[in-house]
């Protein structure tokens, strides 16, 4: 019993360890990468807000223009800002040396970063950016503190600030309010980001649809195999029930005699 419960230690101690250093909450988001509408929202900010500095060289134009159904002189027009060719890799004209000379660490390749870091963490990255004097950029992160990229998004979403303010409670996952009169129960925090309203061109909500948009390209980016993997593990399944039955009824023809 004891040693089971070192395996069981040992097997979730990596997934604490992770937990802790992460710090911050991260908000949930979830992701469905075969929303092409969404994606092409997505590959629509990437390219005009992003490829600026970061590039995705393990993925081509064209396979994005066939996966998220762009056509290709839509693709070229709008989302090819470099002059390249369709059939090119997404690649940018920054070279490294002057982007860690410009922001102090270079900007790295995004096309696998959703595998890496995870949805939810990226989720909560590009809405986490908020106004602070002492940084070069005038930005920090409360995600990726003291992170060398400026808010690139804030004309979009406005000025970010931190501070204290009154959140409601939630516990159990559950919102509470007054049980007699049904206000809000609430209590101070600090830390908390807020958005100083009318900053940007998005409402908040529209905001958060704009991220979750951005995030599910990244999401396909990381691993534009995924839809056709799901497409091919049901046939599999299917192969496999469908076999089951004449191994079943094989095994039962082979084992009349023996009982
Ligand atoms: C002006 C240049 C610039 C632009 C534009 C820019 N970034 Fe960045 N980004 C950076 C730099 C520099 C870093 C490295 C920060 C560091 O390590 O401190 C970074 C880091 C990141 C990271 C963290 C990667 C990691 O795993 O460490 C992510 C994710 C990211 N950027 C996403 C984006 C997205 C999405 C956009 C478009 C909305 C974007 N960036 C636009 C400069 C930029």
């Amino acid at each position: 019993m004891k040693k089971l419960f070192a395996v069981l230690m040992l097997a979730v101690m990596p997934a604490l360890s992770f937990a802790a250093e992460q710090g911050v909450q991260l908000d949930k988001v979830d992701i469905d990468v075969s929303d092409k509408a969404a994606m092409q929202d997505g590959a629509r900010t990437f390219a005009n807000y992003c490829m600026g500095c970061h590039s995705a060289k393990f993925q081509r134009y064209e396979r994005v223009a066939d996966d998220l159904g762009i056509p290709h002189d839509v693709m070229l027009d709008n989302l090819v800002l470099t002059g390249a060719k369709i059939g090119d890799h997404m690649n940018i004209g920054m070279t490294p040396e002057d982007a860690k000379a410009w922001f102090g660490a270079a900007p790295p390749d995004l096309t696998l970063v959703a595998r890496v870091r995870g949805t939810d963490w990226l989720y909560s990255y590009l809405r986490s950016f908020y106004e602070d004097p002492s940084r070069p950029w005038g930005v920090n992160n409360k995600v990726f503190p003291n992170v060398g990229m400026p808010n690139v998004l804030a004309p979009l979403q406005g000025r970010q600030v931190i501070g204290c303010k009154q959140v409601q409670i939630v516990e159990d996952g559950k919102k509470q309010y007054d049980p007699l009169t049904g206000t809000p129960l609430t209590h101070e925090a600090c830390d908390q980001l807020t958005v100083l309203p009318k900053t940007g061109a998005l409402t908040e909500e529209q905001f958060d649809e704009k991220i979750k948009n951005l995030v599910t390209f990244l999401a396909y980016s990381a691993n534009p195999v995924k839809l056709e993997h799901q497409r091919i593990g049901t046939y599999v399944l299917l192969y496999l029930a469908f076999f089951f039955v004449f191994a079943y009824l094989l095994k039962r023809e082979y084992w009349k005699d023996v009982h």
